[in-house]
């Protein structure tokens, strides 16, 4: 018998996830039938999408998660956007997994890149180290007029991977027939009380395009999107970093961590 341990509902997530919402539990797996295969884990995701969805779980519940990150950068920035060298992208949770590897792409096609991100450290590294143009920092800068300084010339794309105000102030910098790729919105996910900020008369007077995605739209195409940026990665021109926390058992605290800015690229758990 093969028993494994995960992570049940103690109480219901309420803002900010709490280290006590949840408690480990040890569970007996079901024998496998026949066609079946037993996977043992050695890296888990931790992601923000867990904050999401829980609104539909209930106490003694286990909460979701996942093994094996999906390549979300590549077709939700490339499909959507469909950035032309020499145009201006704005990204936003710049340092994170999605949001720093968006910003190379929009770098290896040519673009100027503009990253968004809560911290002087992160903003460094993605000019430094990944190729970024510019940083703000979104805690400490005042956005709109940082915008008027480092975009004289406006933005074409935006992948908005936080919503909520940032992202109302990034669309009044757009230009005209701009493209808004809507990865996420972590701003949101655990404030119950959010405003619905007016998006409407810059979608209108500049004639922008938005679109949201869930990745799983292009599951037919993953091996495509994994190939490229394997060949990316072994020309040297997209890197990746991981913060990596050590146990199963500091799972959630590395999950709370999404929701301070605590990790600087994937965050990822190794068992
Ligand atoms: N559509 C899809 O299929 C899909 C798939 C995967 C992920 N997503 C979404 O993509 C987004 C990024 O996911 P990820 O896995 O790459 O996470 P991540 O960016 O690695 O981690 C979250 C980061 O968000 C920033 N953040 C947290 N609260 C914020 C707030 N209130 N305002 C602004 N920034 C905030 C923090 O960085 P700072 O230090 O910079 O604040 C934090 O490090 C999430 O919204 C997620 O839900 C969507």
């Amino acid at each position: 018998m093969v028993k494994a341990k995960v992570f049940v509902f103690e109480k219901l997530f309420d803002g900010l996830p709490k280290e006590d919402d949840l408690k480990i539990v040890e569970e007996e797996l079901p024998p496998i039938k026949n066609g079946e295969f037993l996977v043992e884990a050695i890296y888990l995701s931790v992601d923000p999408y867990m904050r999401a969805y829980t609104a539909c779980h209930k106490i003694g519940e286990t909460n979701v998660g996942s093994q094996v990150g999906k390549n979300t950068a590549y077709f939700g920035f490339l499909e959507i956007c469909t950035p032309q060298a020499g145009e201006t992208v704005v990204v936003t949770g710049a340092a994170g997994a999605v949001g720093s590897h968006v910003g190379q792409i929009a770098k290896i096609k040519g673009c100027k890149v503009i990253g968004v991100t809560g911290s002087d450290e992160k903003g460094k590294w993605l000019v430094e180290e990944l190729g970024f143009d510019h940083f703000i920092n979104y805690k400490t800068a005042d956005l709109d007029k940082a915008l008027d300084e480092l975009a004289p010339e406006k933005i074409d794309c935006y992948f908005d991977n936080v919503g909520g105000e940032i992202s109302s102030i990034i669309l009044r910098h757009m230009n005209n027939f701009g493209r808004i790729s809507v990865c996420g919105s972590i701003s949101g996910y655990n404030n119950k009380s959010e405003k619905a900020t007016t998006i409407q008369r810059p979608m209108i007077s500049l004639n922008l395009t938005m679109e949201g995605f869930i990745v799983s739209r292009w599951a037919n195409r993953w091996n495509e999107g994994i190939q490229q940026n394997l060949k990316w990665i072994k020309e040297g021109k997209l890197k990746y970093h991981e913060t990596v926390t050590e146990g199963f058992e500091n799972m959630l605290k590395a999950f709370i961590e999404l929701f301070t800015g605590g990790n600087v690229g994937k965050a990822i758990v190794k068992v």
